[in-house]
This record gives C-alpha cells, sequence and structure tokens, in this order.
C-alpha cells in the first residue's frame, strides 16, 4: 500500500530518467519496478516505521559524525559494541564504518576494492556481527553509514571471475577491449587518479588477453554502467545495503561512475541521471536512508551533485573544499581564503559534511583565481602548502608526508593526521610545551570550524585523542607505496588527551546551541582584520544572530568593532562558549591565541 503510493508519485519520473540512460529497455524498467516492490516487501517494520522521518536527522544540529575502520579501532565488530559510551560520552551519533564489505584478497585499498557486496570482511566479523553492531547502535541513537564503491569491484568479484573465465555477460559489465586502440583512444582524454602509485587507466589482463579499465588501482576494475544488467545489480546491493539497515549509505568516487570516450570521463551528464535515479529508487523504498556523495573535485561541480529541487540527487556530501580552505588558512594565518568561498543555496534539508581529515590525503585544488586576486602565484602558493605540511619549510610547525608526488610536475598531496599536521608532534618531539599547547589550541580550533559551522561535523576516529602520524606503513609491503597509511594508524586507546575533554565540550556545545534549531544562514563575512574568520549565523529559531569569530593564528588578535558595526551589530554581546561579555561600544575585541568565540546579542532572558 505505502509502496505503491509512494512509487506513483516517482513513477514517472523514474521512467523517464532510466529512458535516457537505456531507451527502449521497457521490459528492463518493469524488472526494476518489481526489485523494488521486492526490496521493500523484504524491508524490516523497525525501519519502515523510521521512513515516516525521512532523513530529516541529517539537517539536525544534533548529529555529529565520526568515521573509523573497525579492525584499527576495535579490532573488530563484536568489540566496537564495547567501546559504545566512547561514542555516547563523545556526543557522537552517526558512526561511518570504513569499508566493511568483503574486500579483494591481499592489497585492496583500505577496503575499496570490494569482493562481495553482501558479505562483510571476514576479519571483521559477519552479517549477524554488523547487524547486532546496527541494533545496538540504533538503540542509543546512533545511526551508521557504510561505503558503497560503486565505480568499480574487485578483480576477484564474482562478476570479474566469471569474466576472467570467458563469459561475455560478465565481460559486459566492464569496460573490456582486445587492443590497445580504444584503451588509447580513451587515454588522450583521461587524468589519472594515481599517477606515480597506480598510473594509467586500463590494465592489460594477460589470462583473456584484454584491457580492462582501472581508473584507480590495477585490481579496482571499473564498472559499466552503459548495461542495465549492472545499473540493476547496482541498485540491488544499494537496496540490501538500506534493508540491513545502514542510515546513510556513502556512494563512492562519484564523478567516475559513466564513461565516454572522447572525454575526461568525470562528472558526466549520465552521471547525474543515475544519481536521481538512486535517489529516486531509495525515497520509494527505504526513504529514511540517506545518500552521501563523494565528490572530491571543486566546489561548483561538488555542489552539482546535491541536484535541484526538482531533480534530487544527493542528501550530503564533503565540503572538500572547506576542508582544503582550512588547511590553507591555519598554514597562511590568512582568513580571507575561508571568507570568500563561494556559498550556495541547497536543496532542502540537503547537507554538506563538514571535515577536517579523513582516510585520504589532502589534495591542494584551491580556486587560483582567488588566490592570484590575493595576491598570491598559484603554482608558488601549492608548493608552499605541500612544504608546509611536509614540515620541510622553516617555521613549519607540521610533520607529514608527500602523497603522489610528481618530481616533473613538481606536484604533491599530503598526508598526515589532523594532530601531527596541526603540529603537536613536532612539538613533543622537541619538548617544547609551549609548543604543545599552542598545538592542542590549534587542534581545538580546527575541531571548531567543523563542529559550529552548518553541516553535518563528521570527525576522524583519533583525531579526538590527538593521534600522531604512524610509521609502521612503512613495514608493510601491501602498504608501504601508499603513505595515506601514515594517518591510518591503530587507535591506541593508552593515551588520554586532553584535547578530548575540550571536543568533547564543544560538541556539547553544539548541541545545546544548535540541537533541532535550523541555521538559515551561515555567512562568512570580511572584515579588516584578516587573520580572523568573522561568521554571521542567522537561527530560525533565534530573535538574535550568532556571530562567529575565530583567530587563525598563535598570536592575539583585534578585531576593531567598527567592523561589526558596518554589518549593523551594536550593543553588548555574550559569548555562549565561555559567559564573557563583550561590549562593541569599545573601540576593539582581543581574541587569543586561536580564540574563537561565539557571540550573541546579549538580551536578558527571562
Ligand atoms: C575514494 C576513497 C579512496 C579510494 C578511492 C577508490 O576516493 O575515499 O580512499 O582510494 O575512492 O575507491
Amino acid at each position: 500500500m505505502i509502496f505503491n503510493q509512494r512509487l506513483m508519485g516517482y513513477l514517472e519520473a523514474l521512467k523517464r530518467k532510466y529512458d535516457i540512460l537505456y531507451p527502449e529497455c521497457e521490459a528492463a524498467f518493469n524488472d526494476l519496478m518489481h526489485m523494488m516492490q521486492a526490496s521493500f516487501m523484504a524491508r524490516n517494520d523497525i525501519y519502515i516505521e523510521k521512513d515516516s522521518g525521512a532523513t530529516d536527522w541529517i539537517a539536525s544540529g544534533e548529529t555529529v559524525g565520526m568515521m573509523l575502520y573497525v579492525d584499527l579501532f576495535s579490532e573488530n565488530l563484536k568489540h566496537l559494541k564495547t567501546h559504545v559510551d566512547h561514542f555516547s560520552n563523545l556526543g557522537i551519533s552517526l558512526i561511518h564504518l570504513m569499508p566493511i564489505l568483503m574486500p579483494r584478497e591481499g592489497e585492496n585499498d583500505g577496503g575499496y576494492a570490494v569482493k562481495n557486496y553482501r558479505a562483510i570482511d571476514p576479519r571483521v566479523g559477519n552479517l549477524e556481527d554488523f547487524k547486532a553492531v546496527v541494533s545496538e547502535f540504533h538503540q542509543k541513537g546512533i545511526k551508521i553509514c557504510l561505503d558503497y564503491v560503486i565505480n568499480h569491484t574487485a578483480n576477484d568479484h564474482e562478476w570479474a571471475v566469471k569474466a576472467l573465465m570467458g563469459e561475455e555477460k560478465y565481460q559486459d559489465y566492464y569496460l573490456m577491449y582486445d587492443d590497445s586502440a580504444i584503451p588509447n583512444a580513451f587515454e588522450s582524454a583521461l587524468g589519472e587518479v594515481f599517477p606515480t602509485i597506480a598510473p594509467g587507466n586500463f590494465t592489460f589482463n594477460e589470462d583473456i588477453q584484454k584491457y580492462v579499465m582501472t581508473t584507480f588501482y590495477p585490481y579496482q576494475w571499473d564498472l559499466n554502467y552503459k548495461n542495465p544488467r549492472v545499473f540493476h545489480e547496482m541498485v540491488s546491493n544499494l537496496l540490501f545495503l538500506a534493508n540491513i539497515g545502514v542510515d546513510m549509505i556513502r556512494l563512492d568516487a562519484i564523478p567516475y561512475i559513466w564513461k565516454t570516450l572522447g572525454t575526461d570521463c568525470r562528472n558526466l551528464p549520465e552521471v547525474h541521471v543515475i544519481l536521481s535515479l538512486f535517489r529516486d529508487i531509495i525515497s520509494v523504498c527505504a526513504p529514511s536512508t540517506a545518500l552521501l556523495g563523494e565528490a572530491i573535485v571543486s566546489p561548483n561541480v561538488i555542489v552539482r551533485y546535491f541536484g535541484k529541487e526538482e531533480r534530487l540527487e544527493c542528501h550530503s556530501l564533503y565540503n572538500a573544499s572547506y576542508m582544503v580552505e582550512i588547511w590553507n588558512s591555519i598554514a597562511t594565518r590568512d582568513a580571507r581564503h575561508m571568507a570568500l568561498m563561494p556559498q550556495y543555496d541547497l536543496p532542502q534539508k540537503s547537507v554538506w559534511i563538514n571535515y577536517a581529515r579523513c582516510h585520504d590525503d589532502i589534495g591542494w585544488g584551491l580556486d587560483e583565481s582567488k588566490i592570484r586576486n590575493l595576491g598570491f602565484e598559484p603554482q608558488a602558493h601549492k608548493n608552499f602548502l605541500i612544504d608546509f605540511y611536509l614540515g620541510s619549510l622553516d617555521g613549519s610547525f607540521s610533520i607529514g608526508e608527500l602523497y603522489e608526488y610528481n618530481p616533473e610536475k613538481q606536484d604533491a598531496r599530503n598526508s598526515g593526521t589532523l594532530a601531527s599536521l596541526a603540529g603537536l608532534e613536532k612539538a613533543i618531539e622537541s619538548s617544547d610545551r609551549y609548543q604543545v599547547e599552542l598545538a592542542h589550541k590549534r587542534i581545538l580550533l580546527i575541531h571548531a570550524l567543523i563542529l559550529l559551522r552548518k553541516g553535518i561535523p563528521m570527525l576522524y576516529a583519533g583525531d579526538e585523542m590527538g593521534q600522531l602520524n604512524d610509521y609502521a606503513y612503512k613495514h608493510d609491503p601491501k602498504k608501504m607505496k601508499d603513505s595515506r597509511w601514515l594517518h591510518r594508524g591503530r587507535f591506541d586507546w593508552s593515551k588520554s588527551s586532553p584535547v578530548f575533554d575540550a571536543i568533547k565540550e564543544l560538541i556539547d556545545f553544539r548541541k545545546k546551541a544548535y540541537g533541532q534549531k535550523y541555521i538559515v544562514e551561515d555567512q562568512p563575512l570580511l572584515i579588516g582584520n584578516q587573520h580572523v574568520l568573522l561568521i554571521q549565523q542567522i537561527i530560525k529559531e533565534e530573535s538574535e544572530d550568532y556571530l562567529l569569530l575565530f583567530n587563525m593564528t598563535e598570536d592575539r588578535q583585534w578585531v576593531y568593532t567598527t567592523d561589526l558595526k558596518r554589518y549593523g551589530y551594536h550593543g553588548v554581546w555574550i559569548d555562549l562558549l565561555q559567559g564573557k561579555q563583550l561590549s562593541f561600544e569599545e573601540e576593539k575585541i582581543l581574541l587569543g591565541p586561536y580564540e574563537f568565540l561565539v557571540i550573541q546579542k546579549n538580551i536578558l532572558k527571562k
């Protein structure tokens, strides 16, 4: 009944979009409808009940996420359950379990080479263990996010194995060619994702004497979405994940999923059609499940993956540009880069994921024209950032490593944990207590920049404990070539860190200050002091705005109140974090090293 009603609302759109990709495939479309119905029929009543609230939970200020590798955090899923208090204590309400679907044997790109989408990596448990985690965490009010690697499968996935055995049906699941003509033609317009550790986009397979498209590692075979069978299989797996209780499905590497010869095969229009179909299908079959897209491209391209009100795509996307801007501002001590970030109107109830670190590297994809307008030469600026976070630059507090270093182009990205990049490792090494203190403040400021803005904050497990770089990967032949393992260390339960309590306080504050409230506007404003970031927040339920001030430097900074009055703000204000009073009638406001304030006009509340 509910299913039919919902389907009616989407049927016409589904058919129209499906026809764009797979014209004249009437029977296949009907099969898709049947698959959707079967999936709905198999859905657990508990989730059907949750579906009535749709994905409202993602827009709530209460939602605070953390991402973690199960094996590094707790060995396995059974033990993960015993750490539920760590999350509750910190105030985490959404956990992204990094890839735990069964990966290929041997190297597997941190689990992003999946052998079986319907089984759990035996090293961390099985499907029953996973369901037990879901139910336990749900009871504690914690939602679960899981990766769904949609661009490629591992080369030992059942489909790939059948393709290797010569079954044409399955060879057609991938992009395979008998000679190098088409691969070469593709290559001439393609970029490279891993130019040094896995160059090129095709891998010649000796067994079947064919070239296979492998945009990422040679063992990650790109799927051929031009084949409707692939689309159906992937929809079926998507619905499977929703039905085992996954609240948020992270769609990996979305820009790459559609390939057209002669193009760079990134962000093609058909990708948007596929995502919009995924969205409609999930809205019919499992509407409380949110889709999180991973598209690490320029902001104006990322934002398109939210879709439009009348043609929605992902509920949520990583705010990759903001992450880069945070690190840029920390190194330059210049807040203007962040203040000048373009702001986008998102469809209703769509949210950014704000994060500072994750399992991947930091790529310096800054807006070059903006860099130029601020008076810097983009290449020189990029080199400055690379060297700064490598720690090779005089005066840098960071210790990191290069990732994908290309000596010819003098190009690289950076790896490292939040704490090591923020100066803690160097400060500890040099037994410099003052620098340790500054590093702690910096770590807190970076967390404040993700916890106090509009969007879902997503912490990377270990960062709340100030975890340092882990160099063990250099001795593991399966990992040594990929420096991203530097910031994928084993979670160290033996250490306590003063940043933990401070971050916990900040999360508590976020929940109290924003909670169920709705941030209508979250707008950076330029002020005279370029070292300080000012954000204006308009909160629907509050009569007075919030003003956020972040000192991006280790020095004291003053903000002239004329700057604030210019935006129409006067009177006496109170900092909601510490309770201190500030008068805009004074000439200036003082901010301590890396201090941040959330201030609101002091109207005496009854
Ligand atoms: C995503 C993941 C990254 C992985 C890649 C290939 O970008 O975040 O870790 O290497 O996809 O699956």
